[in-house]
């Protein structure tokens, strides 16, 4: 049994290698024996034992040679060896310990000390060897925990590269992207470039949990307005309600920007992951779009109301020349003591105002002719104080505020008091029987693209100096749908309104080449400016010649009428003959061209309706000019005389008529072109 562990005893010595044997056995130890220095190392190398007890004094190899050869060898070196000695011996007691000895006993030995001894030193041995195992193991430990840090610096290594890599490309991204909580204050464990910059702000400015909403919205009342919406989305928990479209980003004197948004929640943390994009671009497009389209949709109902009113008031326009002509005919032709003049007054009276609301149609429509001149707006009202006073309620107040040293304006004089005495009619009867003010100024304005466009007709006209009048009141205003509509034909919100007094205004203007704009608050009053261009040096208009008196006025010659309305021809005719005129007739061009064919010498002009079914005024004339290139014709029509005259210039057209023409324009244009009767 080796329950104490096993010992060497070295001794060539008999008796007391049997005593020894007795003794340790009977202590519980493993007995083995040699009798000399050789057996010893060979039978320790065969099996290690775990104590030696060696005698020093022994024939052949001693002691000391044996322990100088058990501690060359790594195999024995760790076997505690206990030397049996001489007591005298101290040199050679120092000598084994220095040799590697664990212990001395001197021979003859005392039982219990030698028992002692052996024990400590096994003892000893054993924890020697324990120590030597934990440290085997703490070594074992150590390498395979280096091992682990190498790798683990090794995978840091890597990790810090891929992130480093992630985090560039996050940073290029186009879009910004933060990982922050929302509770209400926004605090940031992340954020990309772009993220700040989408809110037009810094890294710095959003890293205080509260600064987000200060640094993001500069408004404080819209802050408030977002800053709920948003937690109150977010805390809805709906993902359709966490994206936000074209949200506005204003920095005071800057351009607004628009950013788009989106928070996604991170699974099982108070925590989101923000997505924000620049979207200024498409909103401006899309503004644009929109504003292009109600622009168009504008000038298209416009356009079409125009139309309608134009050619209503062209065919009314034959039907009161008729019923004109025919009365100042009769009127000439009358006796002046004749009961009658009186009722024909009144018909005279009567077809004017309706010619009046006709102009006002075409006037609208841009159908009407102008006499340019060069006008002085402030003189213009100056001159006409007076008669807008009358034309105002009695509890309105006019006042003026006329600007000094303007530049004049291109246009005619009477189209612009309509448009004075339209406005002024407006204002007057906004304000009702309330008091108020109604503010006529004249001044200058300079109007850059961006002002013009904000106007009505701005877009046709270039930037630079206008003149401006404007005519404000303190009237009952209106709503923004009634000031949408103002400028359609027929619009109106009065009664009695016809809807045609801003509609003339705005042909007015179109055909100025200016622009129109309206500011109106409901309750509060209304302002009407038109701006025309300014005239500068050098645009001098020649002022048209004053029309002398013709009253009588006579020609002589053949005149070929032609026109498609009877009742027309019937008037021309009488007229034409009232100012001495022989005259043939015609229903149409075709008609036309064949008697000219037939008859065109005892011809001296043709007067002639451009609008007529079969073959027009215009392809009449063409044909006529086959016939004798010198024939002279006048064109009447409805239309503006300068469009008129426009399409056929250097085609040697006689002159053209306005309809309705009076007796007094046919006077005038004729006197212009035929010799005048001998009396
Ligand atoms: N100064 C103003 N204040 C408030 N509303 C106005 C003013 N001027 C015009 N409006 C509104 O614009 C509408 C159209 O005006 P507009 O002059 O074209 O027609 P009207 O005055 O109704 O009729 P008409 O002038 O043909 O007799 C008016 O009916 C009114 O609703
Ligand atoms: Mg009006």
């Amino acid at each position: 049994m080796k329950k104490h562990g096993s010992i060497l005893i070295v001794e060539d010595a008999r008796e007391s290698l049997t005593l020894l044997t007795e003794l340790l056995s009977a202590e519980g130890y493993a007995v083995r024996s040699a009798g000399s220095g050789d057996l010893a190392l060979a039978s320790a190398a065969a099996n290690l034992p775990d104590l030696i007890l060696l005698d020093i004094r022994m024939p052949g190899m001693d002691g000391f040679e044996a322990l100088r050869r058990l501690h060359a060898d790594d195999a024995t070196r760790d076997i505690p060896v206990v030397i049996l000695g001489a007591a005298t011996g101290t040199a050679e007691r120092v000598e084994v310990l220095k040799l590697g000895a664990v212990d001395f006993v001197s021979k003859p030995f005392q039982k219990e000390e030698l028992l002692s001894r052996i024990r400590t030193r096994m003892e000893l041995s054993r924890s020697r060897l324990k120590l030597r195992e934990q440290a085997a193991e703490l070594a074992r430990v150590n390498a395979e925990l280096m091992n682990n840090i190498a790798k683990l610096e090794q995978s840091g290594e890597a990790l810090r590269e891929s992130e480093a890599f992630i985090l560039a490309v996050m940073d290029n991204l186009p879009i910004g992207i933060a990982v922050n909580s929302v509770d209400p204050g926004v605090s940031f464990s992340y954020m990309n470039d772009n993220f700040p910059r989408c809110y037009r702000t810094t890294r710095s400015a959003l890293a205080d949990p509260n600064g987000f909403w200060d640094a993001a919205y500069e408004d404080p009342e819209f802050r408030e307005v977002m800053k709920k919406r948003v937690v109150d989305d977010c805390a809805s928990g709906d993902p359709a309600r966490m994206r936000w479209t074209g949200v506005p980003i204003t920095r005071k004197g800057e351009e607004t920007t628009f950013v788009s948004a989106m928070n996604t929640p991170i699974p099982g943390k108070p925590l989101m992951i923000s997505t924000v994009w620049d979207v200024t671009e498409h909103m401006r497009a899309e503004e644009e779009r929109r504003k292009l389209d109600r622009k168009v949709q504008h000038a298209q109902r416009l356009e079409s109301l125009g139309m309608l009113a134009g050619g209503i008031a062209h065919d009314f326009n034959n039907i009161l020349m008729a019923v004109l002509g025919h009365a100042e005919l009769a009127m000439v032709k009358l006796s002046p003591m004749s009961p009658a003049r009186n009722a024909l007054a009144e018909i005279i009276t009567a077809a004017r105002n309706a010619a009046d609301l006709c102009r006002q149609m075409l006037t609208y429509s841009g159908r009407t002719s102008s006499t340019l001149e060069k006008i002085g707006l402030r003189e213009l009202v100056e001159e006409m104080a007076h008669l807008l006073k009358t034309a105002i309620s009695k509890k309105a107040l006019l006042n003026l505020n006329l600007g000094r040293d303007l530049l004049p304006i291109r246009g005619d004089p009477s189209q612009i008091r309509q448009i004075l005495m339209n406005l002024i009619i407006n204002a007057s009867e906004a304000i009702g029987d309330r008091s108020g003010v109604i503010t006529v100024a004249v001044g200058a304005t300079r109007c850059d693209r961006d002002y013009l466009e904000s106007t009505e007709l701005g877009d046709a006209i270039p930037p630079g100096l206008y003149m401006h009048l404007e005519v404000a009141d303190t009237g009952c205003g209106m709503d923004a749908r009634t000031k949408a509509r103002v400028f359609e034909p027929f619009f109106s919100t009065k009664f009695t309104g016809r809807g045609l007094g801003l509609a003339a205004v705005m042909g007015i203007v179109r055909a100025h080449k200016g622009a129109l704009k309206v500011y109106s608050e409901p309750g509060k009053g209304t302002t009407f400016k038109i701006l025309f261009p300014a005239l500068t040096e050098g645009q001098e208009v020649a002022r048209s010649p004053a029309s002398s008196s013709l009253a009588d006025w006579r020609g002589k010659g053949t005149i070929l009428l032609v026109d498609d309305e009877e009742s027309l021809i019937a008037l021309g005719g009488r007229m034409l003959e009232h100012l001495g005129f022989t005259v043939l007739t015609a229903a149409d061009g075709l008609q036309a061209v064949k008697l000219y064919r037939e008859r065109g010498k005892e011809i001296d002009l043709v007067l002639m309706d451009l609008t007529m079914p079969h073959m027009d005024g215009g392809e009449a004339f063409g044909e006529l000019r086959q016939v004798n290139p010198d024939v002279r014709v006048i064109l009447s029509s409805g239309y503006s005389r300068d469009d008129v005259a426009g399409r056929f210039a250097g085609k040697n057209l006689a002159g053209v008529l306005q309809k309705p023409y009076t007796l007094a324009k046919l006077t005038e244009a004729l006197s212009a072109v035929m010799p005048r009767a001998e009396r």
